[in-house]
């Protein structure tokens, strides 16, 4: 019988480069890792050598290669997002270190655009209000700050892209410049509903269209391998390209309307899909979950800027060994009594974009001991992923049925029980940690007309731990908490 092809997905992420071999019925082969470190060279700044980048994927899958697996029909990527790399089309060199999601040296430009009068004018055409965080502020900067990028651009040679377009050119030796639409709609440049560069705001950010890569279907075939480029032969077709987030949405199997799903990271990104794209009035993007034959698929996204990592500051601050250990304290009284956490440690991020924000702890009487505060820790989690729910339960009138947790803190059992309370809706877990690469790796094989199985969710959470009352009391609290943030600015 003939060997059924593989596909190789690569993972490319802020802190780590993962790859994984993946059959069509969806299992693991085989896995790889690489770390990738991150530079701050001033406050505010963060910055990865997109040479780093490429060489971390060269080695996982050289890692991969190694291996014994059958023959590979195809490549996914599924990547950081917002992250710009600019770099000679010609000698295929980075002209700068890359400039991080995370950076924010162009919050000032961006806060000029938007006293100006822009944002409106952005979000109607992109879904997305003006933020340091999208790559057309940063490419803006380049081209005020990084001369050769200007003589490259006027001799039609500079190339600027999103990680994935910088990892396809490499990976093609040069001969594709693209992107897919998923990733295009995450740079503030592009139109989502014509799905075309938009002139008007490549004029308002000054940077030039023709630098910019081909937007493509996520489901594309981008190109292929390069001989001599990876540890893999020549000719691997190179058949989806996506944004991590939106992998993972692609990843729990989420293909309508009325599921969420929710990546527990230092941050934590939400996303559900919409019926067509619709703006939001709460605090959250709009943006282009993915593109494939069935057309664009539009979606609502939500980023708290501070989420899992509040559970490893509040055990620093508590003098414990890490989030495990304040998970197990929390654990140890049976509610938070009246202390509520805010972890505004970086401002608030959606769906209350209050950027000068500090986080508070309030509540506290004679009564409080550290556990009550590490179960107002792993609630603060939870209650913030709650408040993006409910707004996208406002944004879309949909009564969404669940969502589907993925992320690092999403194995914390206990954390995941007090999310289905907060929520008083089912949590679901997958089986496997790659949701994202799985995703990628899911639509890879859609695209050589193999369907692989529906994912499993192998935990289910059901809410029902918290009493109607106590619920009600904590999300009053919350609220109150929040006012209180918000009124001290
Ligand atoms: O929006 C940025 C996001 O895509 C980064 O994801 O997994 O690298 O933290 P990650």
């Amino acid at each position: 019988m003939e060997q059924q092809p593989l596909v190789l997905a690569i993972d490319q992420g802020t802190t780590n480069t993962k790859a994984v071999l993946v059959d069509a019925s969806g299992k693991v082969i085989s896995r790889a890792s690489a770390p990738l470190t991150s530079h701050y060279p001033r406050p505010g700044w963060a910055e990865q050598s997109a040479d780093a980048i490429w060489n971390s994927v060269q080695s996982v899958i050289a890692d991969i290669v190694a291996g014994d697996h059958g023959p590979i029909g195809g490549i996914a990527i599924s990547n950081q997002r917002e992250t710009l790399v600019v770099w000679d089309a010609e000698t295929g060199a980075p002209l700068a270190p890359a400039i991080l999601w995370q950076c924010r040296r162009t919050a000032v430009a961006c806060q000029a655009l938007v006293d100006a009068g822009h944002d409106a004018a952005v979000v109607d055409q992109t879904g997305l209000s003006i933020n340091a965080l999208f790559p057309a502020s940063k490419l803006g900067w380049v081209m005020e700050n990084v001369a050769s990028a200007r003589d490259l651009a006027e001799q039609g040679r500079l190339r600027a892209g999103t990680v994935d377009s910088w990892l396809l050119f490499k990976m093609t030796d040069g001969a594709v410049f693209a992107t897919d639409h998923s990733n295009a709609s995450r740079t503030m440049l592009f139109d989502t509903v014509r799905l075309v560069w938009s002139a008007e705001l490549c004029a308002l950010f000054k940077v030039p269209l023709s630098a910019l890569p081909s937007p493509l279907p996520s489901n594309s075939r981008f190109g292929e391998t390069g001989a001599g480029a990876t540890a893999l032969p020549g000719g691997i077709p190179i058949l989806t390209m996506m944004g991590d987030s939106h992998a993972a949405l692609y990843g729990h199997g989420v293909r309508r309307p009325g599921l969420v799903k929710a990546t527990y990271g230092t941050g934590s990104s939400l996303m559900t899909l919409t019926d067509g794209r619709v703006a939001s009035r709460h605090g959250l993007s709009s943006t282009i979950a993915w593109s494939d034959d069935g057309g664009v698929a539009y979606a609502l996204e939500g980023n708290i800027t501070v989420s899992a990592q509040a559970l490893a500051f509040a055990a620093t601050l508590l003098g414990l060994a890490g989030p495990a250990a304040l998970s197990d304290l929390a654990q140890s009284v049976p509610e938070s009594g009246t202390v509520v956490f805010v972890p505004a440690l970086a401002g608030l991020g959606a769906p209350h974009w209050v950027d000068d924000a500090t986080g508070t702890v309030s509540g506290m009487t004679h009564a409080t001991r550290p556990a009550h505060i590490a179960r107002a820790t792993i609630e603060a989690v939870a209650l913030q992923i709650a408040d993006v729910f409910e707004a996208m339960q406002q944004d879309t009138g949909l009564d969404l049925a669940g969502l589907m947790a993925d992320g690092g803190a999403s194995t914390n059992d206990f954390l995941m029980q007090v999310q289905a309370d907060v929520l008083d809706r089912p949590v679901l877990r997958g089986d496997q940690p790659e949701v994202g690469a799985l995703g990628a790796a899911a639509m890879a094989f859609g695209a050589m007309g193999i369907q692989p199985p529906e994912p499993s969710h192998a935990r289910h959470f059901s809410p029902g731990a918290l009493s109607a009352d106590a619920r009600t009391d904590l999300l009053a609290r919350w609220r109150q908490a929040l006012m209180r943030v918000k009124m001290t600015l």
